[in-house]
């Protein structure tokens, strides 16, 4: 009887246990900031004003990515339903820092939602704790103070040297930081993310194991964000400017 009970308690445990480590079968997480000035100069569609209103003109919140230490991402895990009423109390922050700019004109919780379904349901947090945490790393990495304490203020006329932008990171977080670049109309290099590495705990920021390869040039541009930069945009077709000069091609 006595071994009976303990075959079915380790059944039990081995089963539990093996569907944890599989959801917490990564080694850090990387954190990563975009600015929108660059989103919205990278392309010909711009950037639009969220449905919700206007975002904070600050560094957004692109997502919290579960990491192996051979550089993979864990994505698309067990599948966890997004309930936009469990972050409720979040989503004023969420809608200044973690906005949906892509046009036309969007919703964060479109976005938010995929997160968690691709990255978020990885990590084994709470939908909760997962927005929660992330929200908390922005705030206190503020990592746009740290470029305007070091002189680096988004303008579109200057330029700024990418060993200089590593240095007031490293100098401000304590830990190196990757930094991606995307490519402006004017095809300057421009800083679009920036990857900082997290402990498993959500919350300290380490070295990182594996830096993301940068693919910056030697200088690099941090062009303005202005709201003036937000169309309004509501649908594809609302726009008869746009609509007028296909018709005449
Ligand atoms: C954006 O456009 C919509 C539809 O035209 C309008 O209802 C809304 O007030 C506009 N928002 C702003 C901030 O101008």
């Amino acid at each position: 009887m006595a071994s009976h009970v303990t075959a079915v308690f380790l059944a039990f445990f081995f089963v539990f246990s093996g569907s944890v480590a599989a959801i917490e079968n990564f080694d850090y997480y990387y954190f990563v900031l975009m600015w929108p000035g660059s989103y919205c100069k990278q392309s010909s569609a711009g950037c639009c004003l969220p449905k919700t209103g206007k975002p904070e003109l600050d560094f957004f919140v692109k997502g919290l990515f579960p990491y192996s230490t051979d550089g993979t991402a864990l994505i698309d895990c067990n599948k966890s339903p997004f309930y936009t009423n469990e972050i409720s109390d979040l989503e004023s922050e969420l809608l200044k820092y973690w906005p949906n700019i892509k046009c036309p004109s969007s919703e964060g919780k479109y976005l938010w939602r995929n997160t968690w379904n691709a990255y978020g349901v990885c990590s084994g947090l709470s939908e909760h704790d997962y927005f929660n945490k992330a929200l908390e790393l922005r705030e206190k990495i503020d990592l746009l103070s740290i470029f305007n304490k070091n002189g680096i203020v988004s303008t579109d006329y200057a330029d700024y040297s990418l060993a200089n932008v590593k240095k007031a990171i490293l100098g401000g977080i304590g830990a190196s930081a990757a930094i991606r670049c995307s490519k402006n109309q004017w095809d300057e290099s421009q800083v679009y993310e920036i990857y900082l590495c997290v402990d498993k705990d959500a919350k300290t920021i380490i070295d990182c194991p594996v830096l993301p390869v940068s693919n910056c040039d030697p200088r690099v541009v941090f062009g303005s964000f202005t709201y003036d930069m937000l169309k309004n945009v509501t649908s594809l077709t609302a726009n008869p400017i746009r609509m007028r000069a296909m018709n005449s091609m």
